[in-house]
């Protein structure tokens, strides 16, 4: 392909048009949470709840975004990146959920979208990164089909005030995270563990994207409609049926219980049969549901982090025996499986696997089973112990690695074939990291949150000069062959 150079140096060109991005989302940098009429939204009961969240951490103040936007927009264009992805907050738009709009939660937006356009950014705009506001959480949240309904309602008012600026959006980020951390482990807001809930509030957040798409074709002339997924590459920790079966049980929860009914417009049936004694689960889903969801789209968004290795919940000890590391439970018991951890791979601040080859492998699954559609990755990044250095430098060089490996990981798919046409780091800003509070940073910023100063770390530098010249220097990575 022609977006390889010469091969006697390490030099990779992205493709001409390439999108280069970095990424935010409303609740984990705005702060500013009772400004201007905004309501409160699951994250805030979540977050002030003691226990919740490390340190007893919240997103009140978090980068004060909201006050600071105009810093914020000029560090992007500094950076030189193309685009921005940030998300709305539904709780300042209609604090109630349903109801009245607050034109000044549309005002913020509408400044963001136009200081975008100034410095020659495009906006892409995710319409839901996680803050359900709480009146309607109290009525049921996504496990009750009305939230679908309010959602809808909420994007055709975001699509009538902001559709004239923004070309690229995004229904819902991650909502395997919204449904599966927020009522099956617990782990986010709000706070539930009941699996027959996450499984109602799987099928109503993509009822909820199926909705949402034709209001925002509707709505906007020329939109491009896409949704941003959570996915990775889960592989057994052996060759045994049993792990390979604990695997595809992983797989089917996190990957295919989403792209299986947005791109083939069914769910899959060992997940059907798996979840078939939960309640409510999949009784929620109504006839015409699947067609909604499986609409055609512009885009998917692809977030990725990690992979996985996992066995048998039965094959502990002999995953142990092999040499690996295995992890004492799961957060879903009904999964029965446990995940690996290889001895010597290197692992961000969240303890999560560096492996970049796992990008690779998954993009081209997408696009060999579901869809041939532009990829952009939405969402890439790690966390690692950053800190000032007495020079007044963050010298992440484990971030720069990171990045380097898997943008290169990302060209290996590009190379292989599959459209991937974007990518936005994560993220712009060191920032409230949900349940980890501010102790896990993200950021190719640094952010000093009790005095709100931004210092760029030496990650921004490097990601600038990528951008800048749409390349990477190759760097394989860990895990790949
Ligand atoms: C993703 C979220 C994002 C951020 C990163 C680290 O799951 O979408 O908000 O927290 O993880």
């Amino acid at each position: 392909m022609s977006t390889s150079s010469n091969h006697s140096d390490r030099t990779r060109h992205f493709p001409p048009d390439f999108l280069w991005g970095a990424a935010t989302a409303s609740y984990q940098i705005e702060g500013a949470t009772k400004a201007d009429g905004r309501g409160p939204s699951i994250w805030d009961t979540f977050s002030h709840t003691p226990g919740a969240v490390l340190n007893g951490d919240n997103g009140d103040i978090a980068c004060d975004h909201y006050h600071r936007m105009d810093e914020d927009l000029d560090l992007l264009a500094q950076l030189g990146v193309r685009a921005y992805r940030f998300s709305v907050a539904w709780p300042r738009v209609i604090p109630e959920g349903t109801g009245e709009v607050n034109q000044a939660g549309l005002d913020f937006y509408r400044r963001l979208v136009d200081g975008l356009r100034a410095r020659d950014i495009e906006p892409t705009l995710t319409l839901y990164h996680w803050d359900l506001p709480q009146p309607l959480e109290d009525r049921g949240g996504w496990v009750v089909r009305d939230t679908a309904e309010a959602y809808a309602v909420y994007v055709e008012a975001v699509a009538r005030a902001l559709g004239d600026g923004v070309e690229r959006w995004i229904t819902l980020n991650e909502p395997w995270c919204s449904s599966w951390l927020g009522y099956g482990s617990g782990h986010h807001a709000p706070g539930k563990h009941d699996i027959g809930m996450a499984t109602a509030a799987n099928h109503h957040l993509l009822l909820a994207h199926g909705l949402a798409t034709p209001i925002l074709r509707d709505t906007i002339r020329g939109a491009k409609v896409g949704i941003t997924l959570n996915l990775s590459d889960h592989r057994p920790g052996s060759d045994d049926e049993l792990d390979v079966a604990a695997a595809r049980r992983a797989d089917g929860n996190l990957n295919r219980l989403f792209l299986d009914p947005i791109f083939h417009g069914r769910y899959p049936e060992d997940m059907l049969e798996h979840y078939c004694n939960e309640s409510p689960g999949f009784s929620v889903v109504r006839e015409g549901d699947l067609e909604l969801i499986a609409q055609p789209l512009d885009f998917l968004g692809v977030n990725y982090y990690s992979p996985s290795t996992v066995v048998d919940e039965s094959r502990a000890t002999q995953a142990r025996m092999a040499g690996y590391i295995v992890a004492t439970g799961d957060q879903f018991p009904d999964l029965r499986l446990r995940g690996l951890e290889t001895p010597g791979r290197d692992r961000t601040a969240m303890d999560w696997e560096i492996q970049a080859a796992g990008l690779t492998s998954l993009l081209v699954r997408i696009r060999d089973e579901y869809t041939g559609l532009p990829i952009y990755i939405t969402e890439n990044g790690a966390a690692f112990n950053d800190y000032v250095d007495p020079n007044g430098h963050v010298l992440d060089l484990n971030r720069v690695a990171y990045l380097q490996e898997h943008l290169s990981a990302m060209h290996d798919a590009i190379a292989a074939g599959v459209n991937v046409q974007g990518y936005f780091v994560w993220s712009l800003l060191d920032n409230f990291e949900w349940a980890f509070g501010y102790s896990q940073r993200f950021g190719i910023v640094w952010v000093d949150f009790p005095t709100g100063v931004r210092l760029p770390k030496e990650s921004f530098r490097w990601y600038r000069d990528a951008v800048a010249s749409n390349t990477v220097q190759y760097a394989r990575s860990p895990g790949s062959h």
